[in-house]
């Protein structure tokens, strides 16, 4: 069947378009808030000296992302295991290549960080198995109501979001199927004190409605929650690094709780407009087989980049543990904010104040 077949379909889709959405009863409750054990990152040494001496540490971006190299994931003791966790909390995105973990060797390791999350669509309990995106994602959203595969923080919607995000590549194309991530600590900085000030007062509607729909309509198997709609800060304090983080997502995002519906609507508009236009706060990384990426779903959203590649050949196993219910303290800093407040210290005169960026960016002569 070509992806033209129901092209006659709405762009707007009532909630029982596909009777098998209307039809369907999930098997578990909707979940209650739990309050998770203590971020493993908040037992590290700042320094990350046990981890850092066994490993080299080379920064992809000025933004985000850090390759460690010379090292298995495997062999990491839980000394070495926190001081990942504060990596992956400072820089957003770690990653490895040629790694020896299997799915239970990872499931074990992970463990280490929490308690282990269990997708609305996934069978697995321990894991969930990501495939990849070869469709045509701009046309997707006319037969879906979730966009597939936008800007996201895994399961967001839930009201304890998860933490930390594993993903181990089992099997990969030679080229597509890369995945991007764009650091929420770095989008935040990006808007003008005006905006983000906006921004802290808001609380943002994430829902698992849309993909609720899309995981009957287009993936055959049923989800086994049923669907809900949280508010959470629109800007979060992250709980170990203390930074203001921007909480917004183009994959569960609908909304602003405190606006009226033609506000909320241009304010959803421009915010995934800043995330897609993010490319100075963003990484992409090329996937290979034994190569596993760890991130902070509080400091980071990611999407598979679409492609043409066959279907079937990308497998990875995701682990995932769940957070607290996220919070926003006022009085807490930004990561410029941080670093300008760091810079005026170390020169012994005062913190910059004027609210523009430049900590990482000299002015350049020539562009390119
Ligand atoms: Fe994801």
């Amino acid at each position: 069947m070509s992806s033209f077949d129901n092209y006659w379909y709405p762009d707007t889709l009532g909630i029982n378009f596909n009777p098998k959405i209307k039809n369907w009863n999930p098997t578990d409750p909707i979940r209650e808030e739990i309050v998770p054990p203590k971020d493993r990152a908040l037992f590290a040494d700042p320094q990350k000296k046990a981890l850092l001496s066994v490993a080299e540490a080379t920064p992809l971006t000025e933004s985000i992302g850090t390759l460690l190299e010379g090292v298995q994931l495997s062999q990491l003791n839980e000394t070495q295991l926190d001081e990942l966790a504060l990596l992956v909390a400072e820089r957003g995105v770690v990653f490895f290549r040629d790694q020896d973990l299997t799915t239970d060797t990872q499931v074990k390791l992970f463990e280490h960080y929490g308690i282990l999350d269990k997708h609305p669509a996934q069978k697995e309990v321990r894991h969930v198995t990501i495939k990849g995106s070869s469709s045509d994602w701009r046309r997707d959203s006319v037969y879906t109501p979730w966009p597939q595969a936008g800007w996201h923080a895994d399961t967001s919607f839930e009201i304890n979001p998860p933490s930390y995000s594993m993903l181990r590549m089992e099997e990969h194309p030679e080229v597509g199927g890369d995945t991007a991530w764009v650091s929420q600590y770095g989008i935040f900085d990006a808007l003008s004190p005006t905006y983000q000030k906006l921004f802290e007062n808001l609380h943002a509607v994430h829902t698992s409605r849309l993909q609720y729909d899309t995981i009957l309509d287009l993936w055959g198997v049923g989800p086994n929650r049923p669907p809900i709609d949280t508010h959470h800060p629109a800007v979060i304090t992250h709980p170990v690094t203390g930074l203001k983080a921007w909480n917004v997502n183009e994959g569960f995002v609908t909304g602003f709780a405190e606006l009226k519906k033609a506000e909320s609507d241009k304010l959803l508009d421009f915010s995934i407009l800043h995330i897609h236009a993010a490319d100075d706060e963003l990484v992409r990384w090329k996937w290979k087989v034994g190569s596993v990426a760890m991130w902070d779903n509080r400091a980071v959203l990611h999407r598979v980049i679409p492609g043409k590649y066959p279907s079937g050949s990308r497998k990875g196993v995701r682990t995932t543990v769940f957070g607290g219910k996220p919070s926003f303290d006022p009085n807490s800093e930004s990561r410029d904010e941080r670093e300008r407040r760091k810079a005026g210290q170390k020169d012994g005169g005062p913190a910059e104040t004027n609210g523009t960026r430049g900590v990482r960016g000299e002015a350049n002569g020539i562009n390119g």
